[in-house]
């Protein structure tokens, strides 16, 4: 964590002593006062400047780092986020968003690894995603060998939810009674003894898994299952099962709280709902079951659309649609079980010459900065950064990439409705992002 801060007050002080040695030939009094100034009293005045814009007010000595410089604007510089991307508050373990923080990790970027390590405290749900259901076995996906780093005992509170997504042919899972039991017992069992399952991975032994996030709508969508009033009653009651056969499972002394089942959801793509669109009612169906639902309110625009990644009004309206319907004493207890998506990475959009483009990551962002030295502008409508580029084959980019600012006003979002949030995912993004929370 290299600090660059006397980099600019240095660059100030060269200049007077530059200027200097020619009026000392001249040899008078009057220059030897202006030596004495430029030598001595502007690189003084201009230091102290320096330390008054720069350094933290006392009255404000707790506020994380990246705000005590000014770095949650509107108004950045591709320069700033170059020399700040890295450095952080010394304390890496303090919070500044009182709601839970839910962070993915997936193994294909293993630097989520070392963010979940580093700032640890941030966190209160890590979920490397790391189980796909099959017909009828759990498989582990691709394992990093960062994957030790998670190893528990280094945030006592934090809970570990390892994700799965249902890949079994959902009519075969929803239609047989016998195969839907086969599938909750099978996680059921993976929570009680997860080394059965993961003993090639002798470090992972002795974690204990606090519970799952399972990924299952988005499937049942594709296969045209909620299209079918019967079916779709089914795919809910199948979800409720899992949380109930989750919850009555006795724990160890040492754990304070029961399983917890995260349901993973996706923002409804109209006010009008469709059959495939998980509803306000579907929310207050599973809401006595399911312990949190992770809101998937990312992937706003496409390379079809080239955008913003997700726009805050939209957001909004995704809560309001979703919360709105219910009872205002059942909608807080509903909307504290909500983790608003956060996206850690960006996209990439060709907007003329062609259609295309896609996801980028924090190094990638870095180096588009690095190469083309763009300048950073504030979309107001959407509250997100973006900028614009040619490349090499003239062809025209814009690239939305998330910001101190844009997570800011997002965490605001997710405070005003008492709602925490889930980031897409932590190996994505640049480390200052992690001061703010
Ligand atoms: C860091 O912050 C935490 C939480 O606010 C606090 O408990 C701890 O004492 C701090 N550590 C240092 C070295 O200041």
């Amino acid at each position: 964590m290299g600090r660059k801060r006397e980099r600019r007050a240095g660059d100030r002080t060269d200049k007077p002593s530059g200027s200097l040695t020619e009026s000392d030939r001249k040899g008078n009094t009057t220059t030897t006062t202006t030596t004495v100034l430029l030598l001595f009293v502007v690189p003084i005045v201009s230091v102290i400047v320096y330390r008054i814009l720069h350094t933290p007010s006392p009255a404000a000595p707790d506020l994380p780092y990246v705000y005590r410089r000014g770095l949650v604007a509107e108004k950045i510089d591709y320069r700033q986020v170059l020399h700040e991307n890295t450095i952080t508050s010394e304390n890496s373990s303090r919070r500044n968003f009182e709601n839970p923080v839910f962070a993915y990790i997936t193994p294909w970027n293993s630097q989520g690894y070392e963010m979940a390590k580093k700032f640890s405290n941030k966190f209160t749900h890590l979920s490397p995603v790391w189980y796909e259901l099959k017909r009828t076995i759990l498989l582990r996906t691709l394992q990093s060998p960062n994957a030790y780093l998670l190893r528990p005992g280094f945030s006592p509170l934090q809970l570990i939810l390892p994700r799965v997504v249902l890949e079994a042919i959902p009519l075969d899972l929803l239609k047989k009674k016998k195969q839907r039991e086969r599938a909750i017992n099978l996680i059921v069992h993976l929570l009680q003894s997860p080394f059965t399952i993961s003993s090639i991975d002798f470090c992972l032994r002795e974690m204990g898994y606090d519970g799952i996030v399972l990924e299952s709508w988005s499937r049942w969508a594709a296969y045209g299952i909620l299209h079918e009033p019967g079916m779709r009653v089914t795919a809910l009651q199948f979800v409720i099962q899992l949380g109930q056969a989750m919850h009555s499972v006795s724990l160890d002394q040492h754990k304070r709280q029961s399983l917890q089942l995260v349901y993973v959801i996706g923002p409804p793509r109209s006010k009008e709902l469709e059959e495939y669109d998980f509803g306000p009612e579907d929310l207050r169906r599973l809401g006595d079951d399911v312990d949190g639902f992770s809101l998937m309110t990312y992937d706003f625009s496409a390379p079809q659309n080239p955008g913003p990644n997700a726009p805050l009004k939209w957001i909004h309206s995704t809560l309001e649609l979703l919360l709105d319907a219910t009872s205002s004493s059942g909608h807080e207890k509903l909307a504290k079980k909500i983790f608003i998506g956060i996206n850690f990475y960006g996209n990439d959009f060709i907007v003329s010459g062609g259609l295309g483009g896609g996801p980028i990551v924090g190094r990638e962002y870095v180096s588009l900065l690095e190469q083309h030295r763009p300048q950073l502008q504030w979309e107001k409508n959407s509250e997100e950064h973006f900028f614009l580029y040619i490349d090499n084959q003239d062809v025209k980019h814009v690239v939305f990439y998330p910001t101190l600012k844009s997570i800011a006003t997002r965490l605001q979002e997710a405070a005003s409705w008492g709602a925490g949030i889930s980031i897409w995912e932590i190996g994505q993004g640049l480390e200052y992002f992690f001061d703010i929370l």
